[in-house]
């Protein structure tokens, strides 16, 4: 309540006397007394009406109990002190049960004020249980991320472990170890990005083309036997398209051993293939080159989108397969003995099979997705329907 109020409320000190003794104020008897403490009393009650907040409280509390100027200190100096000797009892009562009656009150309102302040907050702070929660979206694992996961317990299952490596690279590593020499044509399909480095710097540095640079770090660390497979980023100047990005993924798989065949390398890719897209596609294998391979094979799944007809539902050549019936899925083949020099193994001893797959490709054909570029556009849309 603005402060105007409040003296509204309450009249000014010399209106009711309190700056003149009763002597001046031609009060002489016992009754004058008792009516005048009566008057301030009715003041008393009047101002407490007003009193509703913390900072009415304390004026209220300064006029009337202040030290130098509060009320009772007006009266105990103007009518009580300079009183004559017969009138000095009755204005002694009279102040002390002023007194009771202004401090019992005035701490009364205090409480009340303070409780009332408490009870408003409470209901201000109180947890509405009604209310309906906040929702936080919670996301998921990218599909590339599901796919990765899907492939590295696939190959768990049959003894294979997980190692990861670097992205960015030596030359040494992502060729040279891996029989390709500097100038071999076998690069060209291997463009990358190059680092920039301080001049000095003693090697180049490049982004990986590939995740069997894996294969030689792996060896140079671990005598046979060895399984692991090797999920990974890897990185191309390959121009961007609906199969192509500068960017994609791989898994890598490397088993060696003193008795590992061509047949269970077969097994173990079949093994996976029928896991992973279904017992009912076929595989085939088909001759290829890898430097770091040899034989070297490209792997085949019968098309899933047309059960390896070649034929579309809707008649015509099936779109995913071009109508060969076959799709393209990963290069492999067993390790080149050339590899194992680099790694200090012996070639006449240790035999085995690596393979690298494009986990980009393989998802897009096991989750019938036309264009590789959605992988990387972050768009929720897309991502959504991968919970
Ligand atoms: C290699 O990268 C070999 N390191 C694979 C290998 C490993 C062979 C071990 C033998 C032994 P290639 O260049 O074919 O091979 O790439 C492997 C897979 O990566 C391809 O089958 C394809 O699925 C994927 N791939 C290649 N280039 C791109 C690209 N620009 N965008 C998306 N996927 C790609």
């Amino acid at each position: 309540m603005p402060l105007g109020v409040i003296y509204l409320a309450i009249m000014p000190t010399s209106d009711i006397g309190l700056d003149k003794t009763l002597e001046a104020l031609g009060v002489t008897q016992a009754a004058q007394v008792t009516a005048r403490f009566a008057d301030v009393r009715a003041q008393f009650d009047g101002h407490f009406t007003t009193v509703h907040d913390e900072s009415e409280w304390k004026m209220f509390r300064d006029r009337w109990l202040g030290r130098k100027s509060g009320v009772l200190t007006l009266i105990t100096d103007n009518w009580l002190k300079p009183a004559t000797p017969e009138l000095k009892r009755v204005v002694g009562r009279e102040l002390n049960t002023l007194r009771a009656h202004v401090e019992t009150n005035i701490e009364e309102r205090r409480a009340a004020i303070e409780a009332g302040g408490e009870s408003a907050a409470m209901a201000r702070e109180r947890v509405d249980l009604s209310l309906p929660g906040v929702i936080r979206p919670i996301g998921s694992h990218h599909l590339i991320r599901q796919v990765f996961q899907e492939i590295e317990d696939i190959f768990f299952s049959i003894g294979f472990s997980v190692v990861e490596g670097p992205e960015i690279e030596t030359p040494y590593y992502n060729f040279e170890a891996l029989n390709i020499p500097e100038f071999h044509p076998v690069r060209d399909d291997m463009d990358t990005f190059y680092l920039e480095l301080p001049k000095g710097a003693p090697e180049p540095l490049l982004l990986r083309t590939h995740t069997s640079p894996m294969q030689i770090r792996t060896m140079e660390k671990r005598q046979p036997p060895v399984r692991v497979i090797v999920p990974g980023k890897v990185y191309r100047r390959d121009n961007p398209d609906a199969t192509h990005s500068f960017i994609f993924h791989q898994v890598e798989g490397l088993a060696v051993d003193t008795d590992i065949t061509f047949c269970d390398f077969t097994g173990t890719i079949e093994y996976f293939v029928k896991q992973f897209f279904g017992p009912g596609v076929k595989t085939r294998f088909r001759p290829s080159y890898f430097p770091f391979t040899e034989p070297s094979v490209e792997f085949d799944v019968s098309c899933i989108f047309c059960g390896g007809s070649g034929s579309a539902a809707s008649g015509g050549n099936c779109s995913k397969c071009k109508g060969a019936g076959w799709i393209e899925l990963f290069g492999a083949g067993m390790v080149d003995p050339a590899v194992y020099g680099f790694v200090k193994y012996d070639a006449k001893k240790v035999s085995g099979f690596a393979f690298g797959m494009g986990i980009d490709r393989l998802a897009m054909l096991k989750y019938g997705i036309d264009d590789i570029q959605v992988f990387f556009q972050n768009d929720v849309r897309f991502l959504r329907q991968f919970p």
